[in-house]
């Protein structure tokens, strides 16, 4: 069998379809090519004719899809010469920004809410040994801050609204046009600060040889460097956002004061890629919509009992939605559907053990009462 060249992430891989110059040294730690999953069971459940998939961007190095945009924002960064970044985040970024900062020999301040991140995120950050900074406050205002700061302190913004990140998170369009050679009818996403919906369809409109009407801001860093000439698939998807219901400013038509969620990736409620999101949802014939937090929840049930795939709870949204709109014919029989998973399960374990409920109980460690367990349950 021949050998294959070793993965090194998707700057290698893409280069000349990103913004990097011909001698940028990568701070990679092998991101992207996750794997799409197609759903067995879950149409069938729903007994409707459908092709689901799932991309799980909780199989990047740091459990989200935000190392696909932080691989960008950090090379960039040293290359700029900068020693520190900075970031406000509801968990995943922080994490991510940690590790690539770590990487790169950088320093990384994360901006958190006050006990309303996932334990695995504050692990993560706190190990790789970024300065984190807990407000008492919300992402929102954690943003607010951050975006000041850039003009008080030598420091790199790595949210999304650095340009660079929403460059590396359209890599995610790419792979999934590769791999079922097409773009697919539908792509849903969870929504918080908007960013992700946005790189999809810039990645989207790349692959389609298109120029988006309305992203060229979004578009003009990578300085040309795009093919939007070279067309690999005519068509793009219909693009879907789900917000949680307690956190949904795009459909309550402005910023959400208290944001609340159990889905505390997407606690969000005044995205900072609002117009962006927008404009890709309009522009490829799309809408958004909400799930409460027991349909995300039971998504991510079902998900990881019916299909064996871990999700966080505001991955699961995605696929909330997209079953509600399966079911009700909004997305038609015949449809292939790609829904995102933005990051793994094992991030926010409390909430998977809350849902246990008292199931697990303790018992004698006797074979007997085992066995009799394991019959009772057969
Ligand atoms: N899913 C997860 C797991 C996330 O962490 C986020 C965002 C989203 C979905 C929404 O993506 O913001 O591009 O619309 N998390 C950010 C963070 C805000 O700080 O980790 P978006």
């Amino acid at each position: 069998m021949p050998f294959r060249p070793r993965y090194t992430g998707l700057i290698s891989k893409y280069k000349d379809r990103l913004p990097v110059s011909d001698d940028a040294r990568p701070i990679s730690l092998g991101e992207g090519n996750t794997p799409l999953i197609r759903l067995n069971h879950i149409p069938r459940d729903l007994g409707r004719d459908v092709d689901l998939y799932v991309k799980f961007e909780g199989l990047n190095p740091t459990g989200s899809f935000k190392d696909r945009g932080m691989t960008m924002a950090v090379t960039h960064a040293r290359e700029q010469g900068s020693a520190a970044v900075i970031c406000a985040s509801t968990g995943n970024t922080s994490a991510s920004a940690a590790a690539y900062a770590a990487r790169a020999g950088m320093r990384a301040f994360v901006l958190i809410p006050d006990g309303k991140i996932a334990m695995g995120k504050l692990a993560q950050a706190i190990m790789h040994g970024a300065e984190v900074l807990q407000i008492a406050g919300n992402f929102d205002a954690g943003m607010r801050i951050v975006k000041d700061m850039a003009d008080h302190a030598p420091v790199t913004i790595v949210n999304s609204i650095n340009p660079y990140r929403l460059q590396g998170q359209k890599t995610a369009a790419f792979e999934i046009v590769e791999e079922l050679e097409r773009a697919p009818d539908y792509h849903c996403l969870p929504v918080g600060n908007a960013g992700n919906i946005t790189a999809h369809w810039i990645g989207y409109c790349e692959c389609a040889g298109k120029r988006s009407e309305h992203l060229t801001d979004a578009c003009s860093y990578c300085g040309g460097n795009c093919r939007y000439a070279s067309a690999i698939v005519g068509d793009r998807p219909t693009m879907i956002g789900y917000q949680a219901s307690g956190s949904a400013p795009f459909m309550r038509g402005g910023p959400v004061q208290e944001p609340d969620t159990v889905a505390t990736a997407i606690r969000i409620g005044d995205p900072q890629s609002w117009e962006y999101a927008w404009h890709a949802s309009r522009e490829s014939g799309g809408w958004f919509d909400e799930c409460s937090d027991e349909e995300i929840l039971e998504a991510q049930r079902w998900l990881a009992a019916r299909e064996g795939v871990f999700c966080e709870p505001a991955s699961a949204a995605s696929v909330a939605g997209a079953m509600r709109d399966i079911r009700n014919g909004r997305i038609p029989e015949g449809s292939t559907v790609v829904c995102t998973l933005t990051g793994h399960g094992l991030k926010d374990p409390d909430v998977a053990i809350r849902q246990s409920g008292d199931a697990i109980k303790t018992i004698p460690a006797e074979l007997d009462t085992v066995r009799r367990a394991i019959l009772d349950k057969l």
